[in-house]
């Protein structure tokens, strides 16, 4: 059975008491026959801590991800939050989403530089591309693909062409992991994570729901 990972991101929703009930409807479920899953939950900053101290005093079977850190390390940037104060909640961070790119004026440049603070920190970029011809940064294990038009509007790419790009990004740049993402819901999970080369998801609107993302993470 191939490893596959389940990556929920909250994007900027969820407030401390929205992620306690979140956290406690996952907590209510038996968690088994997942030993093949990765389970990542990211929430904004203002959660890790909280989500992180929930899992382990309950003993959930999911690891941290952050959705960004800082472009610099520890120092006088105002509102940053960098790689190493994000590692001790987070094994992993999402860096090159097209939201970052898009709103937030991130680079190619910027984005190299994020991967390079985060894995000198310890944490594992899921490294976000748009289609075969974003770069890829030296280091990147876990690519994301993620078609601009799949993003939020219930209209998933068709799964053989994410597996076409999929199988392109790991021959290429010999990436071990490729993930999908673009309106993942536990209705067309399968038709995703059933071919050969994408090695599981990121999903954000059908994770806000915790229901929905457990439907989502049985049927993966
Ligand atoms: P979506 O978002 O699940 O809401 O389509 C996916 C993403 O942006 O990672």
């Amino acid at each position: 059975m191939k490893k596959l990972f389940i990556i929920a991101t909250w994007k900027s929703h969820k407030t401390s008491p929205e992620a306690i009930v979140w956290l406690q409807e996952l907590a209510s479920k038996k968690w088994q026959n997942i030993h093949n899953k990765e389970i990542i939950i990211c929430p904004p900053l203002t959660l890790l801590s909280l989500v992180k101290s929930v899992i382990n005093e309950k003993k959930l079977p999911f690891k941290v991800g952050a959705q960004d850190i800082s472009q610099f390390e520890e120092g006088p940037y105002t509102g940053a939050v960098n790689a190493k104060q994000v590692k001790e909640f987070a094994d992993y961070v999402i860096i090159g989403h097209s939201e970052r790119r898009t709103h937030f004026g991130e680079t190619d440049e910027i984005l190299d530089v994020k991967v390079q603070l985060a894995l000198k920190a310890g944490l594992t970029p899921i490294f976000c591309v748009q289609g075969k011809k974003t770069p890829i940064p030296a280091g990147v294990s876990l690519v994301a693909y993620e078609p601009l038009g799949a993003i939020g509007n219930d209209h998933p790419d068709n799964p053989a062409d994410a597996e076409a790009v999929a199988a392109n990004i790991k021959e290429k740049h010999k990436i071990p992991f490729v993930l999908y993402g673009g309106s993942v819901a536990a209705e067309n999970i399968t038709s995703f994570t059933h071919m050969a080369d994408i090695d599981g998801v990121l999903v954000s609107t059908h994770s806000l729901d915790p229901k929905s993302f457990i439907k989502i993470v049985d049927n993966a």
